[in-house]
């Protein structure tokens, strides 16, 4: 069991900075050490370097730090790809949310039907179009569907790198109109806060495995720790009240682990600065625990 762990100290695709730090907080909260435990043969790649390109005059408002995230993206997509053509595990420490960019550039080469689990208060479904911040980390996930400027949607040479009918976004509970109409056009799963009150993590779980399982050969888990209640993830950029606790996201990433579909992970917007006594990266490598396996008995 290899595993391999690369960060990305991006806070380009948000206005709040420090979330560029969270590599760091999620290494100090022991995520090596956590992992080697349960048997993996964890090597750590260090950071990926962000290079600062003063963009700001030929790119639009609309599309902060587009050059400098764009070439970024760039990056981690190759080292993804070279971690798993070595057969290893790609895990990657964010960085804000719009790093999924080259994570899922990275991956989706290697897959025909890739998965993605999107576990965040929000969809990330925004284009240039339609986003009302201008902020990147509120893209991702639509360009990685081929929705919003070419730079994005275009990173590693092809798109789409992963289908609308193999997502399963859980947690939301804060969408904007844009991405509100990009659910409905591409019929996106979603299970907001409603359906997790409702039917309870257990059967939400459930349903997304068996979803995914039929119709993808690999499953991309992108964890936006504002998915989880600021209570619980104060160490966020862009907090929504109401969201996953503690537990249920342990007992999700637990039936994860049991279901062995998840073939590559990310964990995001973990911003030590906003933080209290870097708790939220606490609980992002307690979470990674569960996810590769963790078990008290
Ligand atoms: N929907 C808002 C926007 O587009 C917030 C996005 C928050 N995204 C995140 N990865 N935390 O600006
Ligand atoms: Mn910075
Ligand atoms: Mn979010
Ligand atoms: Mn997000």
């Amino acid at each position: 069991k290899r595993l391999s762990i690369v960060g990305v100290p991006m806070d380009l695709g948000q206005m709040r900075r420090g979330v560029d730090m969270g590599p760091s907080a999620m290494r100090y909260a022991d995520a090596v050490k956590r992992l080697e435990r349960l048997g993996y043969n964890v090597e750590d790649l260090g950071d990926i370097d962000i290079d600062l390109i003063d963009d700001d005059k030929n790119v639009p408002p609309s599309l902060r730090n587009l050059k400098a995230i764009t070439k970024a993206a760039l990056k981690l997509a190759d080292c993804v790809d070279s971690i798993i053509k070595k057969d290893s595990f790609p895990l990657v420490l964010g960085g804000d949310h719009s790093i999924a960019i080259g994570s899922l550039a990275g991956v989706a080469k290697h897959f025909r039907n890739l998965g993605v689990i999107w576990y965040d208060a929000h969809g990330d479904l925004n284009t240039d179009e339609t986003s009302p911040s201008g902020n990147i980390h509120g893209m991702p996930l639509a360009a990685s569907l081929g929705f919003g400027h070419s730079e994005l949607t275009g990173v590693g040479g092809f798109h789409p790198k992963v289908k609308p009918e193999n997502i399963v976004i859980i947690g939301a509970r804060e969408l904007d109109q844009g991405e509100r109409d990009l659910i409905k056009e591409q019929c996106i799963k979603v299970y907001t806060m409603h359906e997790i009150d409702r039917l309870g993590m257990t059967r939400v779980m459930e349903e997304t495995i068996d979803y995914l399982k039929h119709r993808t050969d690999g499953v991309h888990l992108s964890l936006d720790l504002d998915g989880l209640d600021p209570h619980d993830a104060p160490g966020v950029g862009t907090p929504v009240l109401g969201g996953i606790s503690y537990r249920e996201s342990h007992l999700a990433m637990e039936m994860l682990a049991e279901s062995e579909i998840i073939t590559s992970a990310e964990f995001v917007e973990v911003n030590p600065i906003l933080d209290e006594k870097n708790k939220t990266a606490e609980v992002a490598v307690a979470l990674m625990g569960s996810l590769f396996g963790e078990k008290l008995l």
